[in-house]
């Protein structure tokens, strides 16, 4: 399997397959990889001729250092677990900080029209930002035909949507559903990093997502999220830090129901010093 660590090297090869009439499907991530990402690659496979994955760890997305330093980077055997799904249809693109950024590693400002204020962008000051400079940068190396994105990170699928339009970037985006272990935990990179008492304890958070969803129907959804918070403040390991209904086109928290909206419920979970997030369709 081909890796390009530089943006020269990748771009005669993406240059090469556009003078073939190829197509190109692309999924940005930030290494660590797992069943998760997979799921997406194998999607992207299906739907082009040939699909970049870039492992970059990018720096200007956390708004904690610690939590930079310490996002597992594995690179080898995120070669491995690619090699095994193909070995001459998907090439990765593992650049360094400063192929990607030169001296400059700062974020350029988005406005999402408001997406960005929501949930994880409360949460996490200019995460946003860093994700929309990363990416618009990417998809400009790249130039994909489609991009892979999962419904794990539902806000930034569609901020990546919204960044897509109000620029006028070639690029189809592709949302794809979120991939589970078998007890129910959304795979995350994060999970490698769970002491064995927290990762036993985790399900739990889609576990509550679950029992949400059937509360939803027939209660409204102060209700609903009094019950998860009431769940959460009893629970000894796992600590909530929001969990919001939202209306998926603004993200919104839902003040009154309406059966014309779609709505999701979402949450963000401290287990130990590890962020957890999940969230699910509730209509
Ligand atoms: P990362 O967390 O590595 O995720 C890369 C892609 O995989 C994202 O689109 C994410 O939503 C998807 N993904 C992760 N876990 C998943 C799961 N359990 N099921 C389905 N999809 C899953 O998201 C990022 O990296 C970065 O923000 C990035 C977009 C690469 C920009 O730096």
């Amino acid at each position: 399997m081909k890796i390009y660590y530089n943006k020269k090297d990748l771009n005669s090869y993406v240059e090469g397959l556009k003078i073939n009439k190829k197509t190109i499907g692309f999924v940005p991530t930030m290494g660590a990889l797992h069943l998760g990402h997979a799921s997406l690659i194998e999607k992207g496979l299906k739907q082009n001729d040939f699909v970049v994955v870039s492992v970059f760890v990018n720096p200007t997305q956390f708004d904690s250092k610690e939590d930079l330093i310490k996002y597992p980077r594995t690179l080898d055997n995120d070669v491995k677990l690619l090699s095994s799904i193909s070995k001459n249809k998907i090439v990765a693109y593992a650049p360094s900080v400063e192929d990607i950024y030169g001296n400059h590693v700062k974020s350029t400002s988005f406005s999402y029209d408001g997406l960005e204020h929501e949930m994880e962008g409360r949460f996490r000051s200019g995460h946003f930002d860093g994700v929309g400079t990363i990416v618009k940068r990417l998809f400009e190396i790249v130039r994909p035909d489609k991009a892979y994105f999962g419904e794990k990170d539902f806000q930034q699928l569609m901020i990546i949507k919204k960044l897509v339009e109000k620029h006028h970037i070639p690029v189809k985006v592709v949302g794809c559903k979120i991939h589970r272990a078998t007890d129910g935990l959304a795979m995350s990179s994060r999970n490698s990093r769970l002491k064995p008492e927290y990762r036993k304890v985790a399900p739990f958070i889609f576990k509550t997502l679950k029992t949400a969803k059937e509360k939803f129907d027939g209660n409204s959804a102060n209700k609903v999220t009094e019950w998860i918070e009431n769940q959460f403040a009893k629970h000894d390991l796992l600590e909530l830090e929001y969990f919001i209904i939202a209306d998926i086109d603004t993200l919104r928290t839902v003040k009154r129901k309406s059966n014309k909206k779609t709505y999701r419920a979402f949450i963000a979970v401290y287990a130990d010093d590890i962020r957890l997030i999940d969230n699910i369709a509730l209509n």
